[in-house]
């Protein structure tokens, strides 16, 4: 018997053009080079321009993850992009995408996960491909989430930055094996308990303006490496996988401290680790495929390599995607 499975046969990522240093954010609030570098192992962040919304990064990585793919756009029969940082309250931003490269068939819409929302994204695509919903699908995580930061609370405005990263899955037959390429498995997570430690303090139904991040960081932080490692093992087990079969983490970018106790819980060596939190800060659901595009553009991972991707952020979500490439 054969299986449908979803295979990522391209990548790309896009990072807006201007770079924010620790020391341009230290004119600004009361802060440090050393106390950033340290507490959370970030050097610099790219900022979106004055008109440069998420639409224009998630687009500008989708051309290169086609171009990738060498798949053209018109091929795709599904796209499903995770943001919190949305050009508008409606429609999704993803049909902003569709327009921009010129599709116009198939499905698209935007889930809402924050930082987790790329997993979130792979997770429901792949499911649409396994049911025959759709056979190209275009995923993405995009942020301009220094839209959403409030400049002046040096304890969030330094930890984040905007980007895109975008995926091609293509559904094919196989044997089913984790042998094959493809999605292996996914688990998602969420706990709604934990929403005071990490929200926005606006929305359209509450206060009609977007807010700005409220985080406890501290808290987050305890939470973080226990729900990582968790369902990091979860998802493993789903695919019949151990750790020892992983070739490469690509973790979530918060902080290089949540990075470095989470592969130590999973005693996975960090040479395993794919880390790019010090070059573009966390860049909530554009995280996860960045990491993925620097990790594939500079030849680490390659085909057959076990890639476990995970997250976690707002809500709480989290969860984690396991494939082989
Ligand atoms: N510069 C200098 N001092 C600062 C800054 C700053 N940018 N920010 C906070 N401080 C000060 C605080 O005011 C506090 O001072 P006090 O002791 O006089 O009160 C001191 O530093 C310690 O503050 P803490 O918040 O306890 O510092 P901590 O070591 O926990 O580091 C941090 C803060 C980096 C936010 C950490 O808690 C963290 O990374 N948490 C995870 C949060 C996160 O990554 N959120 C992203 C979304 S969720 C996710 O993606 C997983």
């Amino acid at each position: 018997m054969t299986v449908r499975r979803s295979i990522i046969v391209g990548v790309g990522g896009y990072l807006p053009e201007r770079v924010v240093t620790n020391d341009e954010l230290a004119r600004r609030v009361d802060t440090s080079e050393e106390w950033i570098v340290e507490r959370t192992g970030i050097r610099t962040r790219h900022i979106a321009a004055d008109g440069e919304f998420t639409s224009h990064l998630a687009t500008r990585a989708s051309v290169k993850a086609l171009l990738n793919a060498e798949v053209s756009a018109t091929e795709v029969d599904l796209i499903v992009l995770a943001t919190a940082t949305p050009d508008e309250t409606f429609p999704a931003t993803a049909t902003r995408v569709q327009e921009a490269l010129g599709i116009t068939r198939g499905a698209a819409f935007d889930v809402h996960a924050v930082c987790t929302g790329f997993i979130y994204a792979l997770s429901v695509a792949d499911n649409a491909i396994r049911c025959r919903q759709a056979e190209t699908a275009l995923v993405i995580g995009a942020e301009t989430f220094s839209r959403i930061v409030d400049w002046d609370d040096r304890a969030t405005c330094v930890l984040f930055g905007d980007g895109a990263g975008a995926v091609v899955l293509r559904a094919e037959e196989g044997e089913g094996s984790s042998a094959d390429s493809g999605i292996l498995a996914h688990k998602l997570h969420s706990d709604g308990r934990q929403h005071d430690l990490l929200y926005a303090d606006g929305g359209p139904s509450t206060t009609g303006t977007a807010g700005v991040v409220r985080m406890e960081g501290r808290k987050v932080f305890r939470h973080a490496v226990e729900n990582l490692a968790g369902v990091a093992h979860e998802t493993l087990s789903i695919a019949s996988l151990v750790l020892d079969d992983v070739d490469w983490l690509v973790p979530h970018q918060a902080n290089r401290r949540i990075l470095d106790g989470t592969a130590r819980k999973l005693a996975l060596p960090p040479e395993k680790v794919v880390i790019t939190v010090d070059r573009h800060a966390n860049t909530s659901a554009a995280s996860v495929p960045l990491a993925l595009w620097v990790a594939t553009g500079d030849g680490r991972i390659g085909a057959g390599d076990v890639v476990l991707m995970e997250a976690m952020g707002g809500g709480f979500t989290w969860g984690a995607c396991v494939v082989r490439m």
